[in-house]
């Protein structure tokens, strides 16, 4: 423990000395007098994400700009700096060394991810998940970048399917995005920081001002839900909270009675490692990594009939952010509780 401290206070300091230095370095340049804005791959409040092509020549390059009336010039520096840190790790998408700020952005450079976001794959209006070898290639390229991460006190605190970049449709090589939110292991975050249906109890506990003592054991939550998504195209939750009808059985089922009547035919294994890295309690909580252990076992109960498709009762992803009204809206259970095999092999057309 006081190693890893000791081990987040190194890193702090040198993220602290690249800002100040790339802060420094950093150029002023106008967007349309150096680029051609070719697509848009992504937007939202803080700005947009675009692929441009120089305009003195070279690969194209995208561009993440961010708003300056919505944006830190250190919340920008920090996201560009950790990028760059994280680089180095073949499941962290890379930041490439560009960066600039304009009179109404501040902008860096990443790697194309040409097949999009795991968002896309998991369409909110077929509610069904991923082929099981697709969604292991994911848990197994995700739990290594996650680890990566974690080894270095950096928790990501925005793990998310927006938020993973595919580069190609069969999920062989996908990488984890978007370090808007990383902050240090033990930083103080407060309540509603993330995206709630992927948020652990502990975060959705907090009142008011309350702060918790960030901790990768949040990340190991959200990668979970992540994975649930994945295999069902549903939330397990809107909210881990006892108010929500299927967090309390699920809370139930963790405190020893049986699995939740809503979660669909994952197999004893898959089970197993939903339940550990789903630990309420996030000191007992499984690692990220731990997901290693059960890739070689089946995670859906063998083929028998239906579908690994969620009941009524599950949230369904109904937006690209994960804010989802809960309850209803699922479709029913095709086969019943038992022996609920594979799911289909290939739902990934995008239908938004
Ligand atoms: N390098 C990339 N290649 C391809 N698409 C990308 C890339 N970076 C981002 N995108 C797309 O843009 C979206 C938004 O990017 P990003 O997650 O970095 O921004 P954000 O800060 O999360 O925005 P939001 O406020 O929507 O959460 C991603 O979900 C993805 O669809
Ligand atoms: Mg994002």
């Amino acid at each position: 423990m006081e190693e890893s401290d000791e081990e987040g206070e190194d890193n702090e300091e040198f993220l602290e000395r690249l800002m100040a230095q790339t802060g420094r370095e950093m150029p002023q340049r106008e967007l349309e007098e150096h680029y051609a804005v070719l697509e848009e791959l992504g937007s939202g409040t803080y700005g947009r994400v675009v692929l441009t092509e120089p305009l003195d020549g070279g690969p194209p390059v995208v561009l993440k700009l961010m708003l300056k009336e919505r944006t830190e010039w250190r919340a920008f520096l920090r996201e560009y700096c950790i990028a760059l840190c994280l680089s180095s790790h073949a499941a962290c998408l890379r930041a490439l060394p560009v960066a600039f700020e304009s009179t109404t952005h501040f902008a860096f450079g990443q790697e194309l991810a040409p097949a999009g976001d795991l968002c896309e794959m998991v369409p909110p209006c077929l509610q069904e998940g991923l082929a099981e070898e697709l969604v292991k290639r994911c848990a197994s390229q995700l739990a290594e970048a996650l680890d990566f991460m974690h080894s270095r006190a950096l928790v990501h605190r925005d793990v998310k399917l927006d938020n993973v970049l595919l580069f190609d449709r069969e999920c062989r090589r996908v990488k984890l995005g978007d370090f808007g939110l990383t902050r240090m292991q033990g930083s103080a975050v407060g309540a509603m920081s993330g995206t709630l249906p992927y948020s652990p109890p502990e975060l959705c506990l907090l009142q008011g001002s309350d702060t918790l003592e960030l901790d990768s054991s949040l990340d190991a939550w959200a990668f979970a839900i992540l994975l649930f998504c994945l295999c069902t195209g549903c939330f397990p939750w809107a909210m881990a909270a006892s108010s929500d009808p299927q967090f309390k059985d699920f809370s139930a089922w963790q405190a020893g009675r049986g699995v939740p009547a809503s979660w669909p035919g994952f197999s004893s294994g898959a089970l197993e490692m939903l339940r550990r890295l789903l630990t309420l309690d996030p000191d007992r909580r499984s690692p990220a990594i731990e997901v290693q252990k059960y890739l070689s076992l089946p995670w859906v109960m063998a083929p028998s009939a239906g579908e690994l498709v969620p009941s009524s009762s599950q949230s369904p992803l109904t937006s690209r952010t994960g804010e989802s009204p809960g309850g209803t809206g699922g479709r029913d259970v095709a086969g019943g509780g038992d022996g609920v095999p594979v799911p289909p092999a290939n739902t990934l057309a995008p239908c938004w």
